[in-house]
């Protein structure tokens, strides 16, 4: 059962990127539940369903592709929740100057060619951004350097427009999540590494994706009417843990 009511969104239109899987389509599927118009975006389109009562438009965008976003956004009449979840990692390869720049056009370029294609029409109805940090918001990763280099600056980017856009009336916020059970999380492969972050999780477990789409849900609601500029982790406890 819900924590909010089903008609929580009814009227509202919301863009999640990444929206093709993990985090994004939780969070997709979510804001429909709760009455949302919802495009979802990413790659892999194709291969993307969500229940036939929702109304949820799958669309094929690259992130990085300008004329991709800016006839996506062309298109809508209003825009009230923005969720740019978009994401990939290359782990030890973004030491290689491609890959380090292919992560950061993803991870970052994107997320700021999103927002700014959008500010015009989120600034109609009052509408709030979500953006996605990371535990690597607040730790250095030296086998994820762009990765982490990209999430800090999300949250910078973040604190940055929240101020930027508040005479606006548009919110922005970030979620940072732990880790949470999703094909990004597949691409750690090694046990040791994947037992260790869950010795260190107080909760003892990785998140579902669905547990960040519900918070999510809760800051693009009114329950977060003057919730603006701050990192919200979602971890298990990840960050409270000294060792
Ligand atoms: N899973 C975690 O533990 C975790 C933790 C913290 C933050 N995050 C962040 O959450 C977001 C979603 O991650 P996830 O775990 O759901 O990953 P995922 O791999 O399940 O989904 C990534 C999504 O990004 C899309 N994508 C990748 N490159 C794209 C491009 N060029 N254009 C359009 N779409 C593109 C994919 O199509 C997919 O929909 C990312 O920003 C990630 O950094 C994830």
């Amino acid at each position: 059962m819900s924590a909010f009511r089903r008609d929580l969104f009814a009227g509202q239109v919301a863009v999640i990127t990444g929206g093709t899987s993990g985090i994004g389509a939780s969070t997709a599927r979510c804001l429909a539940e709760h009455g949302a118009k919802v495009y979802a975006v990413g790659l892999g389109a194709e291969d993307t369903t969500f229940p036939q009562e929702l109304d949820v438009e799958v669309r094929e965008v690259d992130v990085t592709n300008d004329e991709h976003l800016v006839s996506l956004f062309a298109e809508l009449e209003r825009l009230d929740i923005l969720v740019p979840a978009a994401g990939i990692s290359l782990g030890d390869r973004e030491l290689e100057w491609e890959c380090f720049n292919r992560v950061l056009s993803v991870q970052l370029q994107a997320v700021y060619r999103t927002l700014d294609l959008s500010h015009d029409l989120l600034s109609r109805n009052g509408g709030t951004v979500i953006t996605l940090a990371s535990m690597y918001t607040f730790f250095g990763g030296g086998r994820r350097i762009a990765y982490s280099a990209a999430k800090g600056a999300v949250a910078q980017l973040t604190k940055s427009l929240a101020e930027a856009w508040a005479p606006d009336g548009i919110r922005v916020n970030a979620v940072a999540p732990g880790w949470i059970d999703t094909p990004l999380l597949a691409t750690i492969e090694d046990q040791a590494v994947r037992n260790r972050l869950l010795s260190r999780t107080p909760m003892a477990r990785f998140g579902e994706p669905e547990e960040i789409g519900k918070v999510i849900t809760f800051l693009a609601s009114d329950a977060a009417s003057f919730v603006t500029g701050t990192i919200l982790p979602v971890d298990g406890g990840y960050l409270v843990t000294g060792i």
